[in-house]
């Protein structure tokens, strides 16, 4: 109750501030148009094309992201300013109270190597979704339903194609934890969270148009995501991405040593 409250206030209040400013609604979608700002961030250019964030992709206040993030997928809205506070070093001017869809094509800030769907900054365009790049990427995942392995694979992919190709490839300690975030977050908005599994069709869609995927069935979540949600979503993909298997895994069910097993089997 008090949530939608809080909601009603700040969609009336952006509303009345900017009028530019559309309150968003995911039945009504329109692509970028020649002189609105996009980034490599396909939830932000969802989000824009929807009209939860400017259309034009300016001016990207906290107030404007929290509602965005809130009004539109019902992240908490203490997450959503954590992630407008880390965002917001995009824009190159300091102190900044905002940052456009563009500051985030800055390589090496926010925007990095080994995306999913877009090429590294030193082959070209390192923002526009890119399909042939993105098809080597969901060739890892190979089942009706994603799992943390299947969206690991495509993350480690991505980065040994850099490393062996980008003779610039750079992927630091950060970088390693912003990409295990975007790698949540499909399961975190799309798909279930405590199964750590999401509808492969979604994420597709998603990618694919810079859409919500309203017309496959998809609602926002009931229950407000957490930090603690992202959190969880982000250990599944982390452990996901060693390679190594369990000792109990079928391969190592034997005992015996071999030349494989080493010295501490
Ligand atoms: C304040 C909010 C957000 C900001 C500023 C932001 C920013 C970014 C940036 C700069 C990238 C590019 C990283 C790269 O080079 O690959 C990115 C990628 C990504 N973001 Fe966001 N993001 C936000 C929220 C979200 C949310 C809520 C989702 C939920 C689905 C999301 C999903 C993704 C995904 C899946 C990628 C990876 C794209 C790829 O690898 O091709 N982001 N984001
Ligand atoms: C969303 O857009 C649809 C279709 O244009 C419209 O019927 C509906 O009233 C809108 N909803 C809100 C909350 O503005
Ligand atoms: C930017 O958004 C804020 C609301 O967060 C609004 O007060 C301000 O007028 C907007 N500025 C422009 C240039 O649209
Ligand atoms: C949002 O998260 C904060 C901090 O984790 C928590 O105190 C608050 O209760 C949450 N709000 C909602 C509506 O879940
Ligand atoms: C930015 O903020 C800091 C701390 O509030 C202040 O010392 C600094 O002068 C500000 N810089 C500009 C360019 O406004
Ligand atoms: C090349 O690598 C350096 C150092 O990691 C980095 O600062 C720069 O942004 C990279 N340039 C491109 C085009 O990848
Ligand atoms: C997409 O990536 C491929 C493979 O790196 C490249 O040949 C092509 O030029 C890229 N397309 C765009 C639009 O950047
Ligand atoms: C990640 O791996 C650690 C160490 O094996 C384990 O304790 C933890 O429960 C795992 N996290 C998740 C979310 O599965």
């Amino acid at each position: 109750m008090k949530f939608t409250i809080l909601s009603t206030t700040l969609t009336f209040a952006l509303a009345s501030a900017n009028p530019h400013f559309r309150r968003g609604n995911t039945s009504e979608w329109e692509p970028a148009g020649a002189d609105d700002l996009r980034g490599p961030c396909p939830m932000m250019n969802t989000l824009a094309n929807h009209g939860f964030l400017p259309h034009d992709g300016r001016n990207i206040t906290k107030e404007i992201a929290v509602y965005a993030l809130n009004t539109a997928l019902n992240f908490n809205t203490s997450l959503a300013s954590i992630m407008w506070e880390q965002a917001v070093i995009a824009n190159p001017e300091s102190n900044a109270t905002f940052f456009t869809l563009d500051h985030l094509n800055r390589h090496n800030v926010l925007e990095h190597d080994a995306s999913m769907s877009r090429t590294d900054a030193f082959f070209g365009n390192n923002h526009v979704f890119n399909q042939t790049i993105f098809k080597t990427t969901t060739s890892h995942w190979t089942g009706d339903v994603l799992d943390a392995n299947m969206l690991a694979n495509g993350k480690l992919f991505r980065q040994v194609e850099s490393r062996s190709f980008n003779p610039n490839y750079t992927f630091t300690a950060t970088t390693e934890q912003f990409s295990i975030g975007e790698m949540a977050a499909p399961i975190i908005v799309f798909g279930d969270i405590e199964a750590g599994t999401v509808d492969r069709d979604l994420v597709l869609y998603f990618f694919e148009n810079e859409r919500l995927p309203t017309e496959l069935g998809w609602t926002k979540k009931v229950d407000t995501i957490d930090l603690e949600d992202a959190a969880k979503a982000s250990e599944l993909i982390a452990n996901a991405t060693n390679l190594i298997t369990s000792a109990n895994a079928v391969a190592h069910t034997s005992r015996r040593r071999d030349l494989h097993a080493g010295f501490t089997a």
